[in-house]
């Protein structure tokens, strides 16, 4: 298959009428959308990412109106982050409406949406006309694309069409919550944060994945984020020294800093956020064997920072 790039979101939605598959940039990481209604046309973006049948996708929406036609219900909690937090970097978890197909939801009887704030996704959306699954646009298991080169990397040859936009502006995922319960539930940390999010409803948790009640992100037990070199996390930058091709990112420098091959130091944690998934990908092209990443403070976006790293390292 020929990959067509384009700036255009009419162009890239042209494809998605014909039940093509289409990544697009978002705030967060670049997606991978297909019409929400259409089987087929999801089935290509399981197969074009190699991903697992039972991982469930997020609807991506324009308008506040077209979460009628996805979920069923939207509880009060719902509704305050809705309020709070669309569009942005939130995903929620409702009780999905009967006619989304079940190859959507991995079979689940609910459904991840969000309503993304990055202009050029909003355009394309509203050129659909319609909701959009859409996972992150990599191949499955390596680290979320947030550039369209890295797309292509990727996906080249496997999809119809890349909309190119800018690189991700918080280049991690969407933070995934939980509306199904009495209280919120963060299934996945990202990019709006435990504390934003206990502003608006203090009662918020985070799932305590060894807890058999609570409800999980079929997705995190999957191999993620991960590229082939070895991740290796530094909780001590001052007693961190290379090995080999080996690399570090982080805030502050280890003594031996030209000793790495690679490095990058960043000035905080939201441009470590933002830097980390590209930076696993140079490390990969340019033959590294070792990545050592600086431990953060888990709080804020260290938390999501902290949870991709420690994926990465298989922790
Ligand atoms: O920022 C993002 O969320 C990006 C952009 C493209 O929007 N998308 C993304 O999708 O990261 P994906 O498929 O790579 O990750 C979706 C996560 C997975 O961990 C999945 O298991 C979880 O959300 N998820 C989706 N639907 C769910 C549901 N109904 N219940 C629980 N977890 C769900
Ligand atoms: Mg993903």
């Amino acid at each position: 298959m020929n990959t067509k790039l384009t700036q255009s979101p009419t162009l890239a939605a042209r494809y998605i009428a014909h039940g093509e598959v289409v990544a697009f940039p978002t705030e967060t990481v670049y997606g991978l959308g297909a019409n929400l209604f259409n089987e087929s046309a999801i089935r290509k973006i399981f197969e074009a990412k190699g991903r697992p049948t039972d991982n469930p996708l997020i609807a991506h929406i324009a308008e506040l109106d077209q979460l009628r036609s996805i979920a069923r219900e939207v509880p009060p909690i719902a509704q305050t982050l809705v309020d709070a937090f669309f569009p942005g970097p939130l995903t929620l978890v409702l009780p999905k409406h009967e006619q989304i197909p079940l190859i959507a939801t991995a079979g689940l009887n609910t459904i991840g949406v969000r309503m993304p704030q990055h202009p050029i996704a909003r355009q394309f959306l509203t050129a659909c006309g319609m909701p959009l699954v859409a996972p992150s646009a990599n191949l499955s298991g390596r680290p979320s694309p947030t550039t369209w080169q890295a797309v292509r990397e990727d996906l080249n040859g496997r999809i119809a069409c890349i909309l190119k936009g800018d690189p991700a502006k918080v280049g991690l995922e969407s933070t995934v919550v939980d509306c199904t319960g009495k209280a919120p539930v963060i299934l996945r940390a990202g990019g709006v944060t435990l504390e934003q999010l206990r502003e608006v409803l203090p009662e918020t948790e985070i799932a305590n994945p060894g807890h058999a009640e609570a409800p999980k992100s079929p997705g995190m037990k999957y191999r993620h984020y991960s590229p082939d070199a070895r991740v290796v996390i530094s909780i001590f930058p001052q007693f961190t020294a290379p090995v080999g091709d080996s690399a570090y990112i982080g805030i502050d420098p280890p003594p031996r800093l030209d000793g790495f091959k690679k490095f990058l130091l960043c000035r905080e944690v939201a441009e470590y956020a933002h830097a980390l998934f590209q930076f696993f990908r140079e490390c990969d092209e340019e033959g590294i064997q070792t990545i050592f990443c600086q431990a953060v403070q888990e709080k804020g976006l260290g938390l999501a920072l902290m949870d991709r790293i420690r994926r990465a390292a298989h922790e």
